[in-house]
C-alpha cells in the first residue's frame, strides 16, 4: 500500500501516471517497472553534470522520489516562439550527449526519452530548461526523440500557422540540435514513424481497458489525432524537406 504524507500536493497535467504528488521540494511518483532504469539514468545525468532533468532522491513506500524543478510545465500543446523551439532542440541535444556511448545506451547511440513533448518540459523564464517524466526512456536512436519533438513542438494539422512556417520551425529545431547530413534527410521519416508509433501506442492501451489511463473515447480521439497528424505530415512532405535542405 502506497502512502504519501498529508502535505502532499497533487500535480496535474500528466496523462499517464496517476498519483504524482509534490512534497516540499520533491516529487513522488508511483514506482513502476521503469523505476530502476530511470534511477540509473538520472544518476548518470548528475554524474556528468547534465542538469536538465530532476535528481533521483531514492524510494519511499513504493514511490520514486525526484527533485521538484520549479517552473511551468505546459498542459497543452501550443504554438511556440522560435527561441523556445531552439531551446528545446539544444536541450534535447544536451540530454542525448549526456548518455552518448555510455553503458546505459548499450548498443544504441544514446538513451532516448521517448516522450519529449512540451508537456514533459519545465519552462523557466519562458524557455524549456529541463525534461521530466522518463518512464519511457530506453536506449535508442537520436532520431526517435528528434522525430517526436519535431512533431510535438512544431507541427499541428489543425492550426492557423501555415505549414511553411511550421516547416521553418522544424529547421530551427534541427539547427539548434545540430542535426547534420544524412540524418537531416531522415527527419520526415522519423516524424512519420513517431506519429504511427503514437497511434499504435494508444491502440494497444485500448486493448487493455482495465489498466488504460483513459476511457475508450479519449483513447480513440488520440488515435484519430495521431493518424490525422501523420496524414498532414505525409501530404506536406516536400514542404518540410525543402525547409530542411
Ligand atoms: N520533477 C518535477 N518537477 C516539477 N514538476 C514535475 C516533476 N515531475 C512531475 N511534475 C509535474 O507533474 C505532472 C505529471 O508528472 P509526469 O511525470 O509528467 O507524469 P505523467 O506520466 O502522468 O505524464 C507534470 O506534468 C508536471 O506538471
Ligand atoms: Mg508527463
Amino acid at each position: 500500500m502506497t502512502e504519501v504524507p498529508g502535505d502532499a500536493i497533487k500535480l496535474p497535467g500528466g496523462r499517464m501516471t496517476d498519483g504524482v504528488v509534490r512534497v516540499n521540494d520533491s516529487v513522488r511518483r508511483p514506482a513502476s517497472d521503469s523505476s530502476e532504469f530511470v534511477a540509473a539514468l538520472l544518476q548518470a545525468f548528475e554524474q556528468c553534470e547534465f542538469d536538465g532533468a530532476p535528481k533521483y532522491l531514492g524510494q519511499v513506500d513504493g514511490m520514486d522520489i525526484l527533485s521538484f524543478l520549479p517552473g511551468e510545465v505546459p498542459e497543452r500543446f501550443q504554438v511556440w516562439e522560435d527561441n523556445q523551439v531552439a531551446a528545446a532542440g539544444a536541450l534535447l541535444r544536451a540530454m542525448h550527449d549526456a548518455t552518448r556511448g555510455s553503458e546505459l545506451a548499450g548498443r544504441f547511440p544514446v538513451v532516448c526519452h521517448h516522450d519529449v513533448g512540451p508537456n514533459n518540459a519545465v519552462f523557466v523564464d519562458g524557455l524549456p530548461s529541463a525534461w521530466i517524466d522518463f518512464d519511457f526512456a530506453a536506449p535508442g536512436s537520436p532520431l526517435e526523440d528528434f522525430g517526436y519533438a519535431a512533431w510535438t513542438w512544431c507541427i499541428a494539422s489543425k492550426c492557423a500557422v501555415p505549414v511553411e512556417r511550421q516547416a521553418e520551425q522544424v529547421k530551427i529545431l534541427a539547427d539548434a540540435y545540430g542535426l547534420q547530413g544524412p540524418e537531416r534527410g531522415a527527419v520526415i521519416d522519423a516524424i512519420l514513424e513517431q506519429q504511427a508509433r503514437n497511434a499504435r501506442f494508444w491502440a494497444e492501451l485500448m486493448a487493455s481497458p482495465d489498466t488504460a489511463p483513459a476511457g475508450p473515447d479519449v483513447l480513440a480521439s488520440r488515435i484519430e489525432w495521431s493518424r490525422r497528424e501523420l496524414a498532414f505530415t505525409a501530404a506536406n512532405r516536400s514542404v518540410f524537406e525543402n525547409a530542411l535542405a
